[in-house]
């Protein structure tokens, strides 16, 4: 297999399960050299080992965890070529006025505030080198939003507008920021908004997919890797649906 992103420096957040498990394992294919941040450090130890990756246990809604973990990579490999703004929390389904201010804040603090403090951290290197790669991963909900997950959804709209801001400010300076919005996904958080994972609520959100299946890691992946590789040279700004017809 040709290697789209050998010898890139690249830190996916979130990187121990799910989609960002799938988008890391891809990367390492493609020759990049892998730092895994997330909460669960057994996880992202053990995906590491497998890798030849960097494992860094990090709470991405916290400056403090987000600067030691820049650093750490930066320690190990030298500058972040490409930076995956993947990890987020979802909510179980429920009506906009019932959900707890505390989980709002926390969903607000991981979905989007975490999107400004590996900004902050990553961006002054990439505009200093000219170059750089970021892509966050959104979600169809942030422009078809189902019912009950209003708040979910909403920080998914701020992060593809934060997207298409970031990626007009910062061409003139060769970095591209994209983001990915994937239909419901089999990883462990889709029985989050599924509520029950029940054969009749994967149904009801079937008959939604015209493709007629739910999204996989490999799918998130391979748009990823696109995104992130010199063959999308000239896209930046978009948010790719990834959603087999979902949102059409
Ligand atoms: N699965 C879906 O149906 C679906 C659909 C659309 C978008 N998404 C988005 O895709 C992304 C990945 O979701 P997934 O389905 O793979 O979820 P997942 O729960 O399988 O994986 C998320 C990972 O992020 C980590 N994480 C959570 N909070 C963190 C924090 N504060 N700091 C560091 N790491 C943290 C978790 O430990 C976990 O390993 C999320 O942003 C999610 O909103 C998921």
């Amino acid at each position: 297999m040709a290697e789209r992103l050998k010898d890139k420096v690249a830190l996916v957040t979130g990187a121990a399960s799910g989609f960002g498990e799938g988008i890391a394992r891809r990367f390492a294919q493609e020759g990049a050299r892998v730092a895994i941040a997330d909460l669960n450090e057994g996880a992202a130890q053990k995906l590491a080992k497998e890798l030849g990756g960097l494992a860094i246990r990090a709470d991405i809604s916290r400056g403090s965890d987000v600067s030691a973990l820049v650093q750490a990579v930066r320690a190990k490999w030298g500058e972040i070529d490409i930076l995956v703004n993947n990890a987020g929390i979802g909510h179980k389904p429920q009506a906009l006025d019932t959900l707890s201010e505390e989980t709002f804040d926390r969903i607000l603090a991981i979905n989007a505030k975490s999107v400004f403090l590996t900004a902050h951290e990553i961006v002054p290197a990439m505009k200093a080198r000219k170059r750089g790669v970021i892509l966050n991963i959104a979600s169809t909900g942030g422009v078809s939003p189902r019912p009950n997950l209003t708040w979910y959804n909403a920080s998914k709209g701020w992060m593809i507008t934060a997207t298409r801001a970031m990626a007009v400010e910062l061409a003139p300076f060769g970095i591209r920021v994209n983001a990915i919005n994937p239909v419901a996904g089999e990883t462990p958080l889709l029985a989050t908004f599924m509520g029950e994972d029940t054969p009749a609520i994967r149904a009801k959100f079937l008959a939604s997919i015209p493709i007629g299946r739910f999204s996989t890691p490999e799918d998130i992946a391979s748009a990823a890797c696109f995104l992130c590789s010199d063959e999308a040279s000239m896209i930046t700004g978009v948010a790719l649906e990834v959603d087999g017809g979902r949102c059409i």
